[in-house]
């Protein structure tokens, strides 16, 4: 049975992990990513890179970046982002110098030791989006930081002026250095974000503008729970772009599902901030010859302190037969070939419970408890024995204090499920192990305006 997702974009082969450079250029879109050449696990680090017309049908391109010897991205080029400066696509990412490697049990070089790297931030630009040049810009970590942990980074500009954040860590702690330049070759520490007891590493930050307040996304190592220890989430804020000084309240989850991580924004030609995170695979799929897959690209929106999240539109024009409507009580409904958009509503005074992707006996549960205001996610059913989704836990219990009739929608891809609440205000995915039996959505409690449709 082939897994891989229709719509969720899938490397051609081998191992793929962070979204990079995502951007619209030249009326198309771009995704770059973390590619390892040489086999399904991580290494070699190459920028992967594909565009598309609508952010769903995806053109595979030849690599973007490549390490050179001798470079100081000789051992990896890490993630990093892209910006458009005089119709020129320019990309800003971590070069890798390994001071001391060895061969892992995969066969890829990896550190010696967590240090034994030199991280750098470079460019390089392209005229045609495809063909890239490397620069000679090189930003080396600043005194007060490790020179091995410091990656990723995110490029914008406002009034004229080019702004960076950057991963960073200093002594044990993960903390983000904003940088400024007015020429993109000389680069000053405008400020340092940190929050205390956060974690050992922050990676792939990501700050930008949306209805009135500051955004920063990133990836903090090391403060997960159930399973998964490095996590991303954002906080809703202000910059004052004077001092660099960023206030900010609380840490949210960008995806209470599991293995998300890494995700990336960008500005769409439509004005649209668009998200992509990556759902690790530590290990390909039985079967498969690729491991790592994009979720959905989901439009941004504030609405008070949290970040609501929905799959962008272009979307619905790959919903195919429509194949149920109305309201169920109890009922079984087959989606032969795992490719599924369905809509609903509930009322979470009730309990309800949706089994997706079931066979006789079990699948994805999904269900409510309206007694402690639970949303539980159980996949054991769907593990069918692949040991590397035990590694991110196996179920996920998010409270929600909203009441009353609460829309969903769950979208159904072979290998991988996303759940939307409320408009986006929550949204929860997994990877999941689907056996061909594995056929049937099974409903359990009072859904009403049900669409569904394949895709
Ligand atoms: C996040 C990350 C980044 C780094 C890249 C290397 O998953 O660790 O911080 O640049 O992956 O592949």
């Amino acid at each position: 049975m082939d897994k891989r997702p229709k719509l969720h974009f899938t490397p051609p082969k081998n191992w793929m992990n962070d979204p990079n450079g995502l951007c619209f250029y030249k009326g198309e879109y771009h995704l770059f990513y973390q590619h390892n050449p040489e086999n399904c696990y991580w290494g070699n680090m190459t920028w992967g890179h594909a565009k598309s017309k609508d952010l769903f049908s995806w053109e595979h391109l030849d690599y973007a970046l490549i390490p050179d010897k001798g470079f100081a991205d000789e051992d990896g080029c890490f993630s990093g982002s892209a910006f458009i400066e005089n119709d020129e696509l320019y990309l800003a990412y971590t070069g890798i110098v390994m001071t001391e490697k060895k061969i892992n049990e995969h066969g890829n070089p990896v550190t010696a030791t967590d240090d034994s790297m030199i991280s750098t931030q470079l460019f390089a630009k392209s005229k045609n989006g495809i063909h890239f040049e490397k620069l000679e810009t090189e930003i080396v970590a600043p005194e007060n930081s490790c020179k091995a942990h410091f990656r990723d980074p995110k490029v914008w500009k406002k009034d004229g002026v080019y702004y960076m954040v950057v991963g960073a860590k200093e002594s044990g702690k993960g903390k983000i250095l904003l940088y400024k330049s007015e020429d993109l070759k000389d680069w000053e520490v405008l400020s340092e974000i940190k929050k205390d007891d956060f974690g050992f590493m922050w990676e792939c930050p990501d700050m930008f503008s949306l209805d009135g307040k500051d955004v920063l996304i990133f990836s903090p190592q090391g403060i997960g729970q159930n399973g998964q220890e490095h996590i991303s989430g954002y906080f809703v804020g202000e910059l004052d772009y004077g001092t660099g000084s960023y206030s900010f309240d609380k840490f949210n989850l960008l995806d209470y599902g599991f293995e998300y991580y890494a995700p990336q924004t960008f500005l769409d030609e439509k004005g649209r901030r668009v998200l992509i995170g990556w759902l690790v695979n530590h290990a390909p799929l039985p079967g498969e010859n690729w491991s790592g897959m994009m979720t959905l690209p989901r439009e941004l929106k504030v609405i008070g302190e949290r970040l609501y999240s929905y799959p962008v539109e272009e979307i619905l024009s790959y919903r195919k037969e429509l194949i149920q409507v109305g309201s169920v009580t109890e009922k079984s409904i087959e989606i032969l070939d795992g490719a599924f958009d369905m809509e609903f509503k509930v009322n979470l005074d009730k309990d309800f419970n949706l089994t997706i992707f079931k066979n006789k006996v079990e699948g994805l549960e999904l269900s409510w408890d309206e007694k402690t205001s639970v949303l539980t996610l159980d996949r054991t059913g769907v593990i069918n024995g692949f040991k590397p989704l035990e590694t991110f836990g196996v179920k996920r219990e998010l409270e929600i204090s909203n009441r009353g009739v609460v829309d969903f929608r769950v979208i159904g891809d072979k290998s991988v499920v996303e759940i939307y609440v409320n408009g986006g205000e929550f949204v929860m995915s997994s990877v999941i192990n689907r056996d061909k039996t594995q056929n049937n959505i099974f409903f359990k409690g009072e859904f009403e305006d049900i669409k569904l449709w394949k895709i």
